[in-house]
C-alpha cells in the first residue's frame, strides 16, 4: 500500500506578495494545502501566474478585516517584514514588525487559527543594535507570549530569483566595471537558498516537535562578502570581477543622507547588520526538516541558470 499523505490544511500567509511570500506559496500548494494570501490594495499583480490560492484584501496595520480573513484557516505563516522604513506612509519598523505581529496573532486567536509559523531573522536578540533586529526581537517576544502553538524561523540571507541580496550584488557584477565593496569585505554571510526555508515552512505543521522551537537557519557555507562576489562571478560565468574598497566610515554618512532614497542601495541599519557577520549553525534545522544543504556554488548556479 501506498503512503497516506498528510491532511491537507488552509493557510493564512501574511507577506505573499513578497520574495519569500511567493516561494513558500509554492512549497505549501506542493504538499497539497490550501493557501489564502493576504493581499494589500495595489499588490495584487505580485502573485499573477499564481493559481489556485484564496486571495482576501488587507494590511497587517488593519487590525479590523483580518479575523474575518483568517475564518476557517488552520495556520498561520507570517512573513510580513520591511528592511527599510518609509515613515511618511507609516511604514516603521515598530509598527510593521511590532504592532501588524500584534494585530495579526490577536486575530488568528480570535478566529481560531491552530498555529503560527513566524518569520524572524538571524541576528535577532534583545540586546541587538539595529533596529530592524530590535523590533523582529518585539515580534518574537508577541509570537512567544501567544496562546497559539509557535515555530520561529531566523535566517541568514535568503537567495533566488527576486531577491533583493544576492540578484543585487550580480546586477553590479554585470554591469559596473569594477565592483563597490563595503569596507575589508570580510563581513560573513551564509546564504540559504528560499526553496529551502518555503519547504520547511510547509513541513512544520505535520512535525509536532517544531512547536515552541526557534530554528536558526543557514545554508551549508559561511562566506566573506569578497568569497560571495567571487562565486556570483563564476556563477555568472565571468573572467574577473574588479573591486574598489570604499571605507565604511565613508559610506556610513552618505547612507545617513541618502537612505530614505528607495535606490540608495543601503541604510545605516543594514550597515550595522553587515558588520555583524550573518552566520549559524543550520545542522538542527536541516535535520529537523529533512532537507539537504545546497552548496552555495550549486545554489548560485541554478538561480542563474
Ligand atoms: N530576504 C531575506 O534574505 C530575508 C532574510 C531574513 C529574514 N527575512 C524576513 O523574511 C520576511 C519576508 O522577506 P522578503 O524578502 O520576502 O520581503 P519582501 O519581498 O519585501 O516582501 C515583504 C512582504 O510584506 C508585505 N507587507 C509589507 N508591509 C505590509 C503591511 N503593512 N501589510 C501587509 N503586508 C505587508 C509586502 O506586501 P506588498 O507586496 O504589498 O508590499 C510583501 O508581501 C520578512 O519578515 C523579512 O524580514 C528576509
Amino acid at each position: 500500500m501506498g503512503k497516506v499523505p498528510p491532511p491537507a490544511h488552509r493557510f493564512f500567509v501574511t507577506g505573499a506578495t513578497g520574495f519569500v511570500g511567493r516561494a513558500v506559496i509554492h512549497a505549501l500548494r506542493a504538499e497539497g494545502h490550501v493557501v489564502r494570501c493576504l493581499v494589500r490594495r495595489g499588490s495584487e499583480r505580485d502573485l499573477r501566474g499564481l493559481e489556485a490560492i484564496e486571495r482576501v484584501e488587507g494590511d497587517v496595520l488593519v487590525r479590523r478585516g483580518l479575523e474575518n480573513g483568517m475564518a476557517g484557516c488552520d495556520a498561520l505563516v507570517h512573513l510580513v517584514g520591511i528592511i527599510r522604513e518609509h515613515p511618511t506612509t507609516g511604514a516603521t519598523f515598530d509598527r510593521v514588525h511590532v504592532e501588524g505581529t500584534k494585530n495579526v496573532l490577536d486575530a488568528a486567536v480570535a478566529a481560531g487559527v491552530r498555529r503560527v509559523l513566524h518569520m524572524s531573522a538571524l541576528g535577532t536578540r534583545a540586546d541587538a543594535r539595529s533596529r530592524y533586529h530590535q523590533t523582529k526581537w518585539a515580534a518574537e517576544e508577541a509570537v512567544r507570549a501567544s496562546s497559539l502553538p509557535w515555530t520561529i524561523f531566523r535566517p541568514s540571507v535568503m537567495y533566488g530569483r527576486g531577491d533583493g541580496f544576492v540578484s543585487l550584488l550580480a546586477g553590479m557584477v554585470r554591469r559596473l566595471p569594477i565592483v563597490p565593496v563595503i569596507g575589508d569585505g570580510r563581513q560573513r554571510v551564509q546564504p540559504v537558498p528560499v526553496e529551502q526555508v518555503a519547504e520547511a515552512f510547509a513541513r512544520a505543521l505535520a512535525l509536532p516537535a517544531t512547536v515552541k522551537q526557534i530554528y536558526e537557519v543557514a545554508g551549508p557555507e559561511a562566506v566573506t562578502m569578497v568569497e560571495l562576489l567571487d562565486l556570483i562571478r563564476a556563477a555568472l560565468g565571468k573572467r574577473r570581477v574588479l573591486r574598489v574598497h570604499v571605507p565604511i566610515g565613508l559610506v556610513r554618512p552618505v547612507a545617513r543622507l541618502l537612505h530614505r532614497v528607495p535606490s540608495f542601495p543601503v541604510t545605516p541599519d543594514q550597515l550595522l547588520m553587515l558588520e555583524e557577520h550573518s552566520t549559524c549553525d543550520p545542522t538542527a534545522f536541516f535535520r529537523t526538516f529533512g532537507l539537504t544543504p545546497v552548496p552555495l556554488a550549486a545554489g548560485l548556479a541554478r538561480m542563474f541558470a
